[in-house]
């Protein structure tokens, strides 16, 4: 680590990582889990891709209550190599890359109080474990979490974390799908919540474009609401393939300077799945 970098909370280790405590969620928190359990699990099987579901499954993490991150990284560990650590909250970039290079997925040890079941900034333990973790049981979507931390180190050196984050986030939180003909849910952000898991394949609001590095490392986005674009990956396979076989160095340098697309933007060149209206977006900023 840099000597710049902020150094752990007190209480945790220098790898940031903190004990989970799972003896020391109390009944009204496990409860909070289950409700947001029970919420998506009913609502996503349609929705959501079956590599998903059947990460659900083979974790169990159907069981009622907060996961215990030993017992789950014991089963994701013979599913692909990964694991779970607890981490007091959002951790140093290089931090965040480190583990995930090393097939180690941080999460918040922390559950979100009941008024914040539909919307919280900082990602809790429902959004990082079951938004995140059921498809760390895939073996090609596990390969590309941990090619984009060796990634996200290599951008580091580059200056260019903003350019990958961006990748992260149109893939790995907000990502869709196109399976069998049908546009599918995959990404964290979206699976987490109620509101947008609808909003994100069934809204006629929000652009959904064809998949494509570039233009995604030239998109903003937005952390304050449901996304205005979303972008469609035709398998995990063509995204594992695109992301490792291209050297991004080259593509750093080609954008560096280069304007933005702000956050609506269609381009001639876009494979456009939907044109989207925009309209949720608008009416938000009337009221
Ligand atoms: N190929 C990327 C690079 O050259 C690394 C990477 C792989 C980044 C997969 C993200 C996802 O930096
Ligand atoms: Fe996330």
């Amino acid at each position: 680590m840099a000597l710049n970098d902020p150094s752990p909370p007190a209480g945790a280790a220098p790898d940031w990582t903190i004990p989970q405590d799972w003896a020391a969620y109390t009944p009204a928190e496990h409860a909070t889990w289950d409700r947001l359990f029970e919420r998506q699990a009913k609502m996503l099987p349609d929705r959501v891709v079956p590599e998903f579901m059947a990460g659900l499954d083979v974790l169990r993490m159907d069981k009622p209550g907060i996961p215990d991150f030993e017992a789950l990284s014991e089963r994701l560990m013979k599913a692909t190599g990964w694991q779970v650590v607890a981490v007091p909250g959002l951790v140093p970039d290089r931090v965040f890359f480190d583990h995930l290079a090393n097939r180690r997925f941080v999460a918040g040890n922390f559950i979100r109080t009941p008024d914040q079941i539909d919307y919280l900034q900082e990602p809790d333990v429902f959004h990082d474990v079951f938004g995140h973790v059921p498809l760390l049981a895939h073996p090609v979507f596990a390969d590309y979490m941990q090619a984009y931390g060796q990634g996200g180190l290599r951008a580091d050196g580059l200056g260019a974390i903003e350019r990958l984050s961006r990748l992260y986030w149109y893939t790995v939180e907000f990502g869709l799908i196109r399976q069998g003909g049908d546009l599918k849910l995959y990404g964290a952000g979206i699976v987490s919540s109620h509101g947008e898991s609808i909003y994100a394949l069934d809204d006629p609001s929000p652009n959904r474009i064809g998949f494509d590095l570039r233009r995604i490392m030239q998109t903003e986005y937005r952390i304050d609401d449901y996304q205005q674009s979303y972008f469609v990956i035709d398998s995990f396979e063509d995204l594992l393939r695109q992301t490792i076989e291209t050297d991004f160095a080259p593509l750093y340098a080609a954008l560096d300077g280069q304007p933005d697309f702000a956050v609506d933007t269609l381009l001639p060149t876009d494979r456009i799945y939907t044109h989207g209206t925009q309209a949720y977006a608008r009416d938000k900023i009337r009221q």
